[in-house]
């Protein structure tokens, strides 16, 4: 690591399988392979040797699986990520191995840009995620620290902020996931802040008790403290803490600009990433959280009335002095059948999309409908992934070297399926 070189170390009881592997990495400059191995036990033994950046993980070997050996990896060499290799059908098992630690997987036959981006992705995501833990303060000698002073924080509370001008493009179902993922990789202190005052979702997506919200601490605000808003915020799964909105329409109007100045002021003592859904309307309240957010999440589709609306909302910024540098515009449902694609959503905004979700209509709606955020029951799926990738944007730029993507010109040909 300390070369910069990503180290990976391939696993696989094929060694046709893992002679391709490491050929086709070899082509990789900022890549070394490590070692390989043709068990899950033999990966163990090695990695606890070379220490690799990245495993590479067949499933399906003798001796010990590559379920089981992500298992024991993710207990006791956790700062070695793996990424399993598959054939379809063994979905099952995925979801095991992810929810154990897996952090991607890929399915064969995948071509070896998959592979290597994938291997960039997440040693990216690892490199971030480690500068950012080891802000932990050390726990105190001889003595255990207080678990709250054992956390990593983020040297400074981070608002990330979703807007968007048209209703139903995802803001909330994207905001809700982020939040958990990022509470789930980073251990951070992880506030949601349900701004849609009106018609706030976040409550239904997380299935929790919404008995309590803002309107509570707009009722006490001359008594708010930390203590207080962490009683009257309601805990989601991985310990986010969740700010609901009134569970009522007509109660929106209860809370003010200098309300939300003031309980932002106060949450920001207490967590690092405060991540903030909101209803369309560009009122007072949504230009106050736009005015101190550290990143504006914009989310977008590939639909006409999207579009338009997010050309307004991007117009408004500007005329507002938003730095762009604090704006990451998304695309959701970005494979979406439409006559729309990336480029042209981007040259008619002329505004880079820097973050994309993919289309998955089965699994969110079932996700929605149980009230089961996608990437705690499907960590494996692209959807998922795609949103762990947005955590590593939005942890704070750590000083280590990013990658660079080397565009080879050369198309690598397709894995043959075992
Ligand atoms: N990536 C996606 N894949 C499939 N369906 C999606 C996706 N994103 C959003 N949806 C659908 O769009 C609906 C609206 O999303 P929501 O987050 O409530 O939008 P907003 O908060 O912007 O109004 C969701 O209920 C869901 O059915
Ligand atoms: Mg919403």
């Amino acid at each position: 690591m300390s070369d910069g070189l990503i180290k990976v170390l391939i696993v696989d009881d094929i060694p046709s399988t893992l002679d391709n592997l490491q050929k086709l990495l070899s082509f990789e400059p900022d890549i070394q392979v490590v070692g390989t191995a043709t068990n899950g036990k033999e990966a163990i033994d090695l990695s606890k040797k070379s220490a690799p950046d990245i495993v590479l993980m067949d499933v399906n070997m003798p001796i010990m699986d590559g379920i089981q050996a992500t298992e024991i990896l993710a207990q006791e060499i956790p700062n070695s990520p793996v990424i399993i290799m598959s054939v379809q059908g063994e979905r099952d098992y995925l979801r095991r191995a992810m929810q154990s630690g897996a952090r991607e997987f890929l399915i064969k036959p995948f071509s070896g840009d998959e592979l290597i981006a994938s291997i960039r992705r997440v040693y990216q995501l690892e490199q971030k995620k480690e500068s950012f833990m080891a802000k932990a303060p050390a726990a105190a000698a001889g003595g255990a620290a207080p678990a709250e002073a054992a956390r990593p924080r983020a040297d400074q509370s981070q608002v990330i902020f979703f807007y968007s001008g048209k209703g139903g493009v995802g803001k909330s179902l994207i905001a809700a996931n982020l939040a958990v993922s990022m509470a789930k990789e980073t251990k951070a202190r992880v506030a949601l802040v349900d701004l849609d005052l009106q018609f706030g979702d976040i409550g239904v997506l997380l299935n929790l008790d919404h008995s309590q919200g803002i309107t509570d601490l707009v009722e006490n605000i001359e008594h708010m403290d930390p203590d207080f808003i962490r009683e009257v915020m309601v805990e989601g799964p991985f310990g986010v803490k969740v700010l609901l909105s009134p569970i009522s329409p007509e109660l929106a109007d209860l809370v003010t600009v200098d309300h939300i100045r003031k309980i932002f002021a106060e949450m920001r003592k207490i967590f690092d990433f405060i991540i903030v859904d909101s209803g369309t309307h560009l009122g007072e309240i949504n230009l106050e959280v736009l005015d101190h957010a550290d990143r504006i999440v914009v989310v977008t589709s590939l639909s006409i009335p999207a579009i338009k609306d997010t050309k307004l909302a991007l117009k408004i910024f500007d005329s507002l002095s938003v730095s762009p540098d604090r704006v990451i515009l998304l695309l959701n449902k970005s494979d979406a059948h439409s006559e729309f694609n990336k480029e042209s959503v981007e040259a008619n905004l002329r505004f880079p999309i820097t973050a994309q979700i993919p289309n998955d209509a089965k699994l969110v709606i079932n996700s929605i409908n149980r009230g089961n955020p996608f990437v705690t029951t499907h960590p494996e799926s692209e959807i998922s992934q795609r949103i762990r990738e947005l955590v590593g944007k939005m942890l704070p730029t750590a000083p280590v070297k990013e990658v660079e993507v080397i565009d080879k010109k050369q198309k690598k040909g397709l894995f043959a399926r075992r």
